[in-house]
């Protein structure tokens, strides 16, 4: 376990490229470094480049995108030469503003202490710019800043990052054009944008958003953020399946019986009840971070590892995924309850919440995909607000064993197999199985096999957002969201939504916060005779 921990610092420190694509075989830990495979042949090197952020003062700002730059300059990932600029319209001096984000860190820092001394180093490149996005004089600014630093690449690799309402991308972007900060041809360096979701509300904004952008960018240009996809155990969905043989073999309609994804946390909205009410349980979480994995879980093998490649086969997997009859979609919205003791107000009763909305803050859904592989095999797919747990995981349900011997003998009683990806907490993967109890009396009950990624690589502690700005950084799109993706997410999600849309919530679509969703959720699945299996906490 050490040595891999050792190896990966030693590829970042020594060699300055992204330890992208490492793939870290599950070993016994005796084993040596020569049985880990690293995939990222081509050595990725991230170029010396300048980070712009806007949306310097917002709320993701300080909570994810500064911490996880601290922690790649902390743990020497980042290119050699870097600067960092926060645009935003208020007035203030660099020195307020890296004071600002240090008062962030000292809260948001996954690691405590901050180090002060590296701290010191990482604000050195740290700066500030005063802008309204709307006005052309800003951008004029942010080129002048730029033009002021010495080396050529910090001018000429740039990496904007909109961490803006969706309405501004547009608007900034031929800003940014105009500026002349943006060139589509990449005959100066490269420049990037990276886009915060939610990208567009439905099919239709999001096509005029893509059209917006594409004509003064090109599709390469564009990183899509779904930050789903930069977690560890979300990446490990593929290798998982296509470098392992047996798992493979059962991954299909012969031997699987359904699959259940769930996404649950125990947080109400809070403050972003204002933003809540315009996306809702299916735009904020269904459409991207539900559908991602679910993609991931059930696409076919891609031709190759490139972007592309995996992009191209999640396209079409989801144009595969048949749109749902409202009977199999179920909404609900948590009214007051209690959570860990504490009283929890009812999504109407939050903060900016319209008293009578009628705002999902619950989604469950059955789900058919349409291909060969997966024909007749339901995917039950469920996420909300204020339920009993925060976890999110697939369980992959195996078809029961004919009705004979301990089936026969069992009944019901007879687990069927299963295999769960818990993709946090408790990151790992289980197997269930059914064993004999020991002793003279025949028992058979279920057992579970365990892999954890705490017990074997050490605590996981790398941030998602980490990772994200790592890759864009280093020209990676692979854990990004193309153009196609996008807009045939929401196909599916603007197809969900059409069965309520309009419709005020009905009385049975309420459910208390700390229980497990409308009573019509566990409907949809007992009347394919399955039940909800909720995610359990690891003892
Ligand atoms: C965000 C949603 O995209 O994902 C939030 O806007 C949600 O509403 C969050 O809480 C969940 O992310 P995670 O990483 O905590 O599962």
């Amino acid at each position: 376990m050490e040595a891999i921990r050792t190896y990966e610092r030693r590829i970042s420190v020594e060699t300055d490229v992204t330890p992208k694509k490492l793939l870290l075989v599950n070993l016994p830990n005796d084993l040596d470094e020569l049985m880990i495979c690293r995939l990222d042949t081509e050595r990725k090197v991230v170029e010396p480049c300048s980070i712009v952020i806007f949306g310097a003062s917002g709320d993701l700002t300080a909570r994810k995108l500064v911490p996880a730059l601290y922690h790649l300059f902390k743990d020497q990932q980042m290119p050699a030469a870097l600067r960092i600029v926060g645009l935003a319209r208020r007035e203030k001096t660099d020195e307020a503003w890296r004071a600002e984000l240090r008062g962030a860190l000292g809260e948001f820092s996954r690691t405590q202490p901050v180090d002060d001394a590296v701290w010191r180093d990482f604000a050195a490149n740290v700066c500030y710019c005063q802008g309204d996005l709307t006005d052309s004089a800003s951008y004029v600014r942010l080129r002048q800043k730029l033009e002021a630093f010495g080396q050529p690449e910090l001018r000429r690799h740039l990496l904007f990052y909109l961490a803006i309402s969706p309405s501004q991308f547009g608007p900034a972007v031929e800003q940014l054009h105009q500026a002349g900060l943006l060139d589509r041809e990449g005959g100066t360096g490269w420049q990037r944008v990276v886009v915060e979701k939610p990208f567009g509300h439905d099919q239709v904004s999001a096509r005029a958003l893509n059209a917006e952008l594409m004509r003064f960018l090109h599709e390469q240009q564009v990183y899509r953020i779904d930050h789903y996809l930069g977690k560890e155990t979300v990446q490990n969905i593929l290798m998982f399946r296509f470098s392992n043989s047996i798992f493979e073999r059962v991954w299909n309609r012969e031997t699987v019986d359904h699959v259940q994804l769930t996404v649950s946390e125990k947080l109400g909205v809070g403050e972003r009840g204002g933003y809540y009410e315009e996306a809702g349980a299916l735009r904020d979480m269904v459409q991207n971070h539900l559908l991602q994995v679910l993609a991931l879980v059930a696409m076919e093998p891609p031709v190759s590892l490139e972007a592309e490649a995996i992009r191209d086969e999640k396209v079409k997997l989801l144009k595969s995924i048949r749109f749902p009859q409202p009977e199999q979609v179920v909404r609900g919205q948590y009214l007051r309850g209690m959570m860990d003791g504490k009283p929890q107000p009812g999504y109407r009763q939050e903060a900016r919440v319209n008293p009578h909305s009628s705002v999902e803050t619950y989604v469950a859904l059955k789900l058919f995909i349409d291909n060969w592989r997966w024909s007749g095999v339901p995917f039950f797919l469920r996420t909300g607000k204020c339920l009993p747990l925060s976890a999110s995981e697939v369980r992959v349900q195996f078809r029961p064993t004919p009705n004979v011997l301990f089936a026969a003998a069992c009944g019901p009683k007879l687990d069927p197999n299963a295999l769960t990806l818990r993709l946090q907490p408790d990151e790992g993967i289980s197997l269930r199985f059914n064993g004999k109890i020991p002793g003279a009396a025949v028992g058979v009950r279920p057992v579970r096999m365990h892999f954890s990624y705490d017990a074997e690589f050490g605590a996981y502690t790398s941030e998602a957002y980490e990772r994200l700005l790592l890759e864009a950084i280093a020209g990676d799109a692979t854990l990004f969201i193309r153009r196609d993706e996008v807009e045939t997410a929401w196909q599916i999600a603007d197809a969900v939504r059409a069965g309520w849309d309009g419709k005020p919530l009905a009385n049975e679509e309420f459910y208390a916060a700390g229980t497990w969703g409308p009573a019509a959720a566990d409907e949809l699945l007992a009347r394919g005779g399955h039940t909800w299996r909720h995610p359990q906490p690891v003892k």
